[in-house]
Protein backbone atom coordinates (compact mmCIF):
# COMPACT_ATOMS: atom_id res chain seq x y z
CA UNK A 1 0.00 0.00 0.00
CA UNK A 2 1.09 3.51 -1.07
CA UNK A 3 1.16 5.90 2.59
CA UNK A 4 2.25 8.92 0.94
CA UNK A 5 -0.28 11.87 0.93
CA UNK A 6 -1.59 9.60 4.32
CA UNK A 7 -0.81 12.22 7.52
CA UNK A 8 -1.03 10.35 10.60
CA UNK A 9 0.39 13.08 13.23
CA UNK A 10 3.49 15.43 13.30
CA UNK A 11 6.69 15.01 13.97
CA UNK A 12 6.57 13.45 17.74
CA UNK A 13 8.02 15.61 20.45
CA UNK A 14 10.72 13.57 21.58
CA UNK A 15 12.13 10.60 20.06
CA UNK A 16 15.54 8.21 20.22
CA UNK A 17 18.29 7.38 17.58
CA UNK A 18 19.87 4.51 17.93
CA UNK A 19 22.93 4.63 15.83
CA UNK A 20 23.33 8.33 16.04
CA UNK A 21 26.66 8.51 14.51
CA UNK A 22 25.93 6.89 11.23
CA UNK A 23 25.16 8.48 7.77
CA UNK A 24 21.57 8.37 8.27
CA UNK A 25 21.02 8.06 12.22
CA UNK A 26 23.02 11.40 12.40
CA UNK A 27 20.62 12.99 9.42
CA UNK A 28 17.56 11.60 11.52
CA UNK A 29 18.88 13.37 14.29
CA UNK A 30 19.51 16.91 12.75
CA UNK A 31 16.09 16.46 10.67
CA UNK A 32 14.31 15.73 13.63
CA UNK A 33 15.69 18.50 15.61
CA UNK A 34 15.23 21.24 12.61
CA UNK A 35 11.57 20.39 12.46
CA UNK A 36 10.96 21.08 15.86
CA UNK A 37 11.43 17.62 17.73
CA UNK A 38 12.36 18.88 21.24
CA UNK A 39 14.35 15.96 23.38
CA UNK A 40 16.38 13.50 21.51
CA UNK A 41 17.90 10.76 22.82
CA UNK A 42 21.43 10.41 20.94
CA UNK A 43 22.72 6.47 21.22
CA UNK A 44 26.33 5.71 19.67
CA UNK A 45 28.87 3.02 20.69
CA UNK A 46 31.18 6.33 21.77
CA UNK A 47 28.25 8.74 23.20
CA UNK A 48 29.44 11.35 20.34
CA UNK A 49 27.50 14.44 20.71
CA UNK A 50 25.92 15.90 17.73
CA UNK A 51 25.42 19.62 19.34
CA UNK A 52 21.60 19.54 19.09
CA UNK A 53 19.60 21.69 21.29
CA UNK A 54 17.63 19.27 24.17
CA UNK A 55 19.89 16.73 23.14
CA UNK A 56 20.80 13.23 25.26
CA UNK A 57 23.75 11.78 24.31
CA UNK A 58 23.65 7.71 25.52
CA UNK A 59 26.14 4.98 24.92
CA UNK A 60 25.26 1.77 23.63
CA UNK A 61 26.91 -1.46 21.75
CA UNK A 62 24.49 -4.18 20.16
CA UNK A 63 26.76 -6.62 20.96
CA UNK A 64 26.41 -5.82 24.97
CA UNK A 65 22.88 -6.29 26.08
CA UNK A 66 23.82 -4.43 29.41
CA UNK A 67 24.56 -0.83 27.58
CA UNK A 68 20.90 -1.27 25.63
CA UNK A 69 19.14 -2.07 29.17
CA UNK A 70 20.94 0.76 31.11
CA UNK A 71 19.80 2.92 27.69
CA UNK A 72 16.08 2.30 28.51
CA UNK A 73 16.62 2.86 31.65
CA UNK A 74 18.04 6.37 31.32
CA UNK A 75 15.01 6.66 28.87
CA UNK A 76 12.38 5.16 31.43
CA UNK A 77 10.88 8.53 33.05
CA UNK A 78 10.27 10.50 29.63
CA UNK A 79 10.10 8.04 27.21
CA UNK A 80 10.64 8.69 23.45
CA UNK A 81 7.66 9.25 21.03
CA UNK A 82 9.33 7.59 18.54
CA UNK A 83 12.46 5.14 17.98
CA UNK A 84 14.79 4.40 14.79
CA UNK A 85 17.18 2.22 15.05
CA UNK A 86 19.96 3.49 12.54
CA UNK A 87 22.43 0.83 13.13
CA UNK A 88 23.94 -2.17 10.77
CA UNK A 89 26.76 -3.22 8.56
CA UNK A 90 27.45 -4.22 5.48
CA UNK A 91 31.24 -4.28 5.43
CA UNK A 92 32.70 -5.58 9.26
CA UNK A 93 34.86 -3.49 10.97
CA UNK A 94 37.15 -6.68 10.43
CA UNK A 95 37.08 -5.43 6.69
CA UNK A 96 34.85 -9.08 5.31
CA UNK A 97 32.73 -7.53 3.15
CA UNK A 98 29.38 -8.84 1.88
CA UNK A 99 29.61 -12.52 0.65
CA UNK A 100 28.90 -13.33 -3.08
CA UNK A 101 28.69 -16.73 -3.56
CA UNK A 102 28.02 -19.48 -1.30
CA UNK A 103 31.58 -20.62 -1.47
CA UNK A 104 32.56 -17.46 0.71
CA UNK A 105 30.25 -18.17 3.58
CA UNK A 106 32.17 -18.34 6.74
CA UNK A 107 30.38 -18.77 10.22
CA UNK A 108 32.42 -16.21 12.66
CA UNK A 109 31.66 -14.07 9.58
CA UNK A 110 27.62 -14.55 9.42
CA UNK A 111 27.23 -14.89 13.42
CA UNK A 112 28.22 -11.32 13.85
CA UNK A 113 26.81 -9.76 11.31
CA UNK A 114 23.08 -11.29 13.05
CA UNK A 115 24.44 -10.07 16.10
CA UNK A 116 24.54 -6.70 14.40
CA UNK A 117 21.70 -6.48 12.31
CA UNK A 118 19.20 -8.74 13.78
CA UNK A 119 20.03 -9.54 17.41
CA UNK A 120 21.29 -5.82 18.36
CA UNK A 121 18.06 -4.27 17.11
CA UNK A 122 15.74 -7.11 18.66
CA UNK A 123 17.49 -6.41 21.60
CA UNK A 124 16.82 -2.66 21.83
CA UNK A 125 13.05 -3.43 20.92
CA UNK A 126 12.96 -5.98 24.53
CA UNK A 127 13.98 -3.12 26.63
CA UNK A 128 12.53 -0.15 24.75
CA UNK A 129 8.99 -1.40 23.71
CA UNK A 130 8.11 -1.79 27.20
CA UNK A 131 8.32 1.53 28.04
CA UNK A 132 5.82 2.45 25.49
CA UNK A 133 2.82 3.49 26.20
CA UNK A 134 -0.66 1.54 26.07
CA UNK A 135 -3.51 4.26 24.93
CA UNK A 136 -0.75 6.76 22.95
CA UNK A 137 0.40 6.64 19.46
CA UNK A 138 4.38 5.53 19.51
CA UNK A 139 6.72 4.69 16.38
CA UNK A 140 9.75 1.73 16.68
CA UNK A 141 11.38 1.81 13.19
CA UNK A 142 14.54 0.19 12.17
CA UNK A 143 16.11 0.88 9.36
CA UNK A 144 16.08 -2.66 7.19
CA UNK A 145 16.77 -2.96 3.44
CA UNK A 146 15.27 -3.86 0.30
CA UNK A 147 17.28 -6.45 0.18
CA UNK A 148 16.19 -8.40 3.00
CA UNK A 149 12.55 -8.95 0.82
CA UNK A 150 12.30 -13.11 -0.14
CA UNK A 151 10.40 -12.04 -2.76
CA UNK A 152 11.71 -9.32 -4.56
CA UNK A 153 15.23 -11.13 -4.70
CA UNK A 154 16.15 -11.63 -8.38
CA UNK A 155 19.89 -10.71 -8.09
CA UNK A 156 21.30 -13.02 -4.95
CA UNK A 157 24.65 -12.26 -3.09
CA UNK A 158 25.09 -10.81 -0.20
CA UNK A 159 23.92 -13.70 1.46
CA UNK A 160 24.51 -12.87 5.42
CA UNK A 161 23.49 -8.82 4.95
CA UNK A 162 20.08 -10.09 3.07
CA UNK A 163 18.99 -12.72 5.09
CA UNK A 164 20.02 -10.82 8.80
CA UNK A 165 17.70 -7.90 7.10
CA UNK A 166 15.10 -10.71 6.51
CA UNK A 167 15.22 -11.85 9.79
CA UNK A 168 15.36 -8.42 11.41
CA UNK A 169 11.88 -8.50 9.30
CA UNK A 170 10.55 -11.75 10.43
CA UNK A 171 11.19 -10.11 14.00
CA UNK A 172 9.57 -6.41 13.42
CA UNK A 173 6.35 -8.54 12.47
CA UNK A 174 6.47 -10.76 15.33
CA UNK A 175 6.81 -7.98 17.63
CA UNK A 176 4.34 -6.21 15.73
CA UNK A 177 1.95 -8.90 16.58
CA UNK A 178 2.89 -9.65 19.89
CA UNK A 179 1.46 -5.45 20.73
CA UNK A 180 -1.46 -5.84 19.09
CA UNK A 181 -3.72 -6.63 21.77
CA UNK A 182 -2.33 -4.24 24.64
CA UNK A 183 -0.87 -1.36 22.74
CA UNK A 184 -3.32 -0.48 19.87
CA UNK A 185 -2.24 2.69 18.51
CA UNK A 186 1.60 1.38 18.82
CA UNK A 187 3.33 1.01 15.13
CA UNK A 188 6.56 -1.08 14.01
CA UNK A 189 7.78 -0.66 11.03
CA UNK A 190 10.91 -1.51 8.77
CA UNK A 191 12.03 0.71 6.51
CA UNK A 192 14.06 1.02 3.58
CA UNK A 193 16.31 4.39 3.08
CA UNK A 194 17.23 4.14 -0.69
CA UNK A 195 21.02 3.83 -1.47
CA UNK A 196 22.21 6.64 0.52
CA UNK A 197 25.65 8.32 0.48
CA UNK A 198 27.17 6.60 3.63
CA UNK A 199 30.33 5.08 4.84
CA UNK A 200 28.32 2.09 4.35
CA UNK A 201 27.71 2.60 0.94
CA UNK A 202 30.62 4.22 -0.16
CA UNK A 203 32.66 0.61 -1.59
CA UNK A 204 29.44 0.14 -2.97
CA UNK A 205 28.69 3.39 -4.66
CA UNK A 206 30.75 3.16 -8.39
CA UNK A 207 28.54 0.79 -10.70
CA UNK A 208 25.37 2.78 -9.52
CA UNK A 209 22.98 4.66 -12.20
CA UNK A 210 23.11 8.12 -12.48
CA UNK A 211 20.38 9.48 -9.50
CA UNK A 212 20.00 6.62 -7.54
CA UNK A 213 22.53 7.76 -4.88
CA UNK A 214 20.27 9.77 -2.01
CA UNK A 215 21.47 12.41 0.54
CA UNK A 216 21.70 11.27 3.86
CA UNK A 217 19.22 14.83 4.80
CA UNK A 218 17.56 13.88 1.82
CA UNK A 219 17.03 10.00 2.81
CA UNK A 220 16.32 11.16 6.36
CA UNK A 221 13.74 13.65 5.22
CA UNK A 222 11.95 10.72 3.42
CA UNK A 223 12.13 8.39 6.35
CA UNK A 224 10.78 10.96 8.71
CA UNK A 225 7.80 11.91 6.21
CA UNK A 226 7.08 8.09 5.81
CA UNK A 227 6.62 7.87 9.38
CA UNK A 228 4.31 10.44 10.09
CA UNK A 229 1.84 8.50 8.15
CA UNK A 230 2.08 5.30 9.35
CA UNK A 231 -1.25 3.63 11.18
CA UNK A 232 -1.28 1.04 13.69
CA UNK A 233 -2.80 -1.12 10.28
CA UNK A 234 0.90 -0.56 9.12
CA UNK A 235 2.52 -2.19 11.76
CA UNK A 236 4.64 -5.20 11.35
CA UNK A 237 5.67 -4.09 7.54
CA UNK A 238 8.58 -2.27 5.67
CA UNK A 239 8.26 0.75 4.21
CA UNK A 240 10.59 2.38 1.50
CA UNK A 241 11.86 6.17 1.24
CA UNK A 242 8.49 6.67 -0.67
CA UNK A 243 6.14 4.83 1.51
CA UNK A 244 5.85 2.08 -0.61
CA UNK A 245 5.28 -1.45 0.99
CA UNK A 246 8.59 -3.62 0.42
CA UNK A 247 7.23 -6.89 0.24
CA UNK A 248 8.40 -10.08 2.71
N1 LIG B 1 23.42 3.47 3.05
C1 LIG B 1 22.61 2.76 2.29
O1 LIG B 1 22.63 2.86 1.04
C2 LIG B 1 21.62 1.81 2.91
C3 LIG B 1 20.72 1.11 2.07
C4 LIG B 1 19.81 0.25 2.65
C5 LIG B 1 19.78 0.07 4.03
N2 LIG B 1 20.67 0.75 4.81
C6 LIG B 1 20.63 0.52 6.26
O2 LIG B 1 20.59 1.76 6.93
C7 LIG B 1 21.18 1.61 8.23
C8 LIG B 1 22.18 2.75 8.49
O3 LIG B 1 23.19 2.67 7.51
P1 LIG B 1 24.17 3.89 7.16
O4 LIG B 1 24.22 3.92 5.69
O5 LIG B 1 23.80 5.09 7.93
O6 LIG B 1 25.54 3.26 7.67
P2 LIG B 1 26.76 3.88 8.53
O7 LIG B 1 26.96 5.31 8.18
O8 LIG B 1 27.89 2.93 8.33
O9 LIG B 1 26.23 3.80 10.03
C9 LIG B 1 26.19 2.59 10.73
C10 LIG B 1 25.85 2.84 12.17
O10 LIG B 1 25.81 1.59 12.88
C11 LIG B 1 26.53 1.76 14.09
N3 LIG B 1 27.08 0.52 14.63
C12 LIG B 1 27.85 -0.40 14.01
N4 LIG B 1 28.21 -1.36 14.88
C13 LIG B 1 27.66 -1.03 16.08
C14 LIG B 1 27.67 -1.61 17.36
N5 LIG B 1 28.33 -2.76 17.63
N6 LIG B 1 26.99 -1.01 18.36
C15 LIG B 1 26.33 0.15 18.14
N7 LIG B 1 26.29 0.76 16.94
C16 LIG B 1 26.96 0.18 15.93
C17 LIG B 1 27.65 2.72 13.73
O11 LIG B 1 28.20 3.27 14.92
P3 LIG B 1 29.74 3.67 15.06
O12 LIG B 1 29.80 5.11 14.62
O13 LIG B 1 30.03 3.49 16.50
O14 LIG B 1 30.53 2.75 14.17
C18 LIG B 1 26.87 3.73 12.90
O15 LIG B 1 26.18 4.63 13.74
C19 LIG B 1 21.78 0.21 8.26
O16 LIG B 1 20.89 -0.67 8.91
C20 LIG B 1 21.87 -0.17 6.78
O17 LIG B 1 21.81 -1.56 6.60
C21 LIG B 1 21.60 1.62 4.28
Amino acid sequence: MDRVGKQQSTVPKSAAIFGSTGGIGTALCRQLSDRGCETIYTGSRSQTAIGLPGEAPFAFDLTDEASIGAAAAMMKDNPPDWVIVATGVLTLESGKGPERTFKRLDGATMAKVFALNTIGPALIAKHILPLMPREKRFVFAAISARVGSISDNGLGGWHSYRASKAALNMLLKNFAIELQRTHKHGVVAGLHPGTVDSALSAPFQSNLPEGQLTEPHEAAGNLIDVLATLGPEDSGKVFDFAGKTVPA
